[in-house]
């Protein structure tokens, strides 16, 4: 039998390069030797409440997205988190075996709770708790995550081993799987990749619109003139066009140290590989689009799917619980 494996995406909208190479390339290879189990965490994003005015059209562009990218229903069971309610049932029950003080102790919760000290809800506390829940609901055995959830991977296990000594031996301890990509920095040169810093691209986005965000980009600082040498190591461009260009790497390292390249010529030919590696990608997506009432259809034959899943884990759990 295949692991499971299981992963969350919070719904932010349309998907950019960074969560593209950090995670969902990652999740569309792991299709054919596990059986995943992919879920847009839509009560998560409720922890740290925005505007949910755009939580919809989030949910249904980052799935576009997805789709388009190759996570294949045929392949993976991909749904909406709160579509299998299950996971409200389980959030609780897991509630009864998480000492408050973990969940204090956690690095996210800490940095969270300093940023929006007049938002420190019980749902944002309970975060890890919900996640947990997530991944047991579908006794998944390995996590595709970012550096960033480590801790939360780890409270996990540490709950799943409580629950487990306590009632009998039901969840298996999930392990991360780290994604081996580096962190994907923004076109700022600076941060990480986000949407909500603005330097990021849209893998969706137009070829016009991702070529004028290129061009934006910030390079080397040293490199004033255009005679000025470069340093690749330090050049985000550069890094960007390892990934896209690979071939071209070994020659543009020399040719940007000795100024035999500027950086508006390096600028232009990363657009132009940008936007071939994700024309296919776009069009697929545009052809989705068009379909009326797919991704419903997906998320709804999603969500049977997983409720399978779910209630016969329920089962279970609330047997051991003493529940029934
Ligand atoms: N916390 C994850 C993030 O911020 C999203 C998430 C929710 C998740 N539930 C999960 C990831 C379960 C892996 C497994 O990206």
């Amino acid at each position: 039998m295949k692991k499971r494996v299981f992963s969350g995406v919070r719904p932010t909208g349309r998907l950019h390069i960074g969560n593209y190479l950090g995670a969902i390339k990652n999740y569309v290879a792991l299709q054919g030797e596990f059986d995943c189990v992919y879920c847009v965490v839509d009560l998560h994003a409720l922890t740290t409440l925005e505007d949910t005015a755009l939580l919809q059209s989030n949910i249904r562009e980052g799935m576009l997205d997805m789709l388009a990218a190759g996570l294949d229903p045929q392949k993976a069971v991909i749904f909406v988190q709160s579509h299998v309610p299950e996971i409200n049932e389980l959030f609780t029950l897991l509630g009864m075996v998480t000492p408050l003080g973990w969940l204090m102790r956690v690095p996210t919760f800490k940095e969270k709770a300093r940023m929006h000290p007049q938002n420190v809800n019980y749902g944002l506390v309970g975060y890890p708790v919900m996640m947990t829940a997530d991944i047991v609901l579908y006794k998944a055995d390995v996590v595709p995550v970012g550096e960033d959830q480590l801790p939360h991977l780890e409270l996990a296990r540490e709950i799943v081993r409580r629950f487990n000594e306590h009632f009998g031996d039901t969840f298996p301890e999930p392990q991360a799987r780290l994604t081996t990509f580096p962190m994907v920095v923004g076109l700022d040169g600076q941060s990480k990749m986000s949407k909500s810093l603005n330097n990021h691209i849209e893998i969706a986005a137009t070829a016009e619109e991702t070529t004028k965000k290129i061009m934006s980009a910030v390079t080397d600082p040293a490199r004033k003139l255009r005679s000025d040498p470069g340093h690749p190591e330090v050049c985000n461009v550069f890094k960007l066009r390892r990934h896209f260009e690979p071939e071209v790497i070994a020659s543009l390292d020399a040719d940007c140290r000795t100024a035999k390249i500027g950086c508006v010529d390096c600028k232009k030919s990363l657009a132009a590989a940008v936007n071939n590696y994700f024309a296919p990608l776009r069009a697929r997506r545009a052809e989705l689009a068009a379909i009326p009432g797919y991704v419903e259809e997906v998320m709804a034959d999603g969500a049977r799917q997983a409720r399978v899943i779910a209630c016969r884990t329920m089962e279970e759990v609330k047997k051991k619980m003493g529940l029934i």
